[in-house]
């Protein structure tokens, strides 16, 4: 049986244990690939997903405001894009904010965005030494699934928010366990068996636009959602919910630091 994990938050797992397959071996005794997906609906990994949609030649991750300003002051500036968010709200003097509407051909076309977020970075740092790191969220949550369908070992781990568990990211995390359990062979925890009851919960049996719907009024509720109505960025959860809108799987290459196709 192949597990499949579910972390509510980065502070519950220790970094070494996520997606962990140096103890699985084929019949060749070949080591099969583990990887962890890493969450942010709301919204690093959407955005993440929208950048390198949008033709970013890379998005490097950084914990601190002061290490994306350091990168971009020894970087050709022309080809650099710093970005990032604190409490939701674009940073002082960066090129852009957070909201995936902002990542465009026009904006980050051939350029390395320089990106910082309150959670979502520090997730995926938390994740650099897992075999494989996938950038997670609805907005490509079908090639998620298939990419992990792949893999002898996931995990899914939820960025939450400032140390709380966050609904949006458990919803995604349950989709992929709903999708991937449709095939036998897989071990789901009990957090994962959680995720996969609320997202089912929440998606009703709908497809399409209805579930949509559902999904926006579910995200609308939660603290990231209300955080962001609060700022006046109610438009990016609809972004945010739109199951599928690109078909690519960005990974984290935590040895060249970032995040590419
Ligand atoms: C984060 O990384 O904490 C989030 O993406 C915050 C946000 O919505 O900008």
């Amino acid at each position: 049986m192949r597990p499949l994990r579910v972390h509510f938050l980065p502070e519950l797992v220790a970094p070494e244990d996520l997606g962990t397959s140096s103890l699985l071996f084929d019949s060749r005794q070949r080591a099969i690939p583990g990887g962890c997906v890493v969450i942010d609906v709301l919204r690093a990994t959407t955005t993440i997903v929208a950048a390198v949609a949008a033709g970013a030649r890379r998005v490097v991750p950084f914990l601190s405001i002061e290490a994306a300003l350091e990168a971009h002051r020894v970087a050709a500036r022309k080809a650099c894009v710093l970005a990032g968010e604190r409490g939701g709200r674009p940073i002082d003097g960066f090129d852009l904010g957070n909201s995936p509407a902002e990542y465009t051909p026009a904006t980050v076309g051939g350029r390395t965005v320089l990106l910082t977020t309150t959670n979502g970075t520090k997730a995926l740092l938390h994740a650099r030494s897992a075999g494989q790191v996938i950038i997670g969220a609805f907005v490509n949550f079908s090639a998620v699934c298939a990419a992990a369908a792949d893999l002898t070992h996931v995990d899914l781990l939820c960025a939450g928010t400032d140390g709380q568990i966050t609904r949006e990211d458990v919803l995604f995390a349950g989709a992929v366990v709903a999708r991937l359990t449709e095939s036998p062979g897989w071990q789901p925890n009990d957090a994962a068996t959680v995720a996969r009851d609320a997202w089912l919960h929440v998606a009703g049996g709908q497809n399409g636009d209805a579930l949509r719907t559902r999904l926006v009024a579910a995200m609308r509720s939660s603290r990231g959602g209300l955080n962001l109505i609060e700022i006046g960025m109610a438009s990016d959860i609809e972004l945010a919910a739109e199951i599928d809108r690109y078909a690519i799987m960005p990974r984290y290459f935590a040895d060249r630091g970032e995040i590419t196709l």
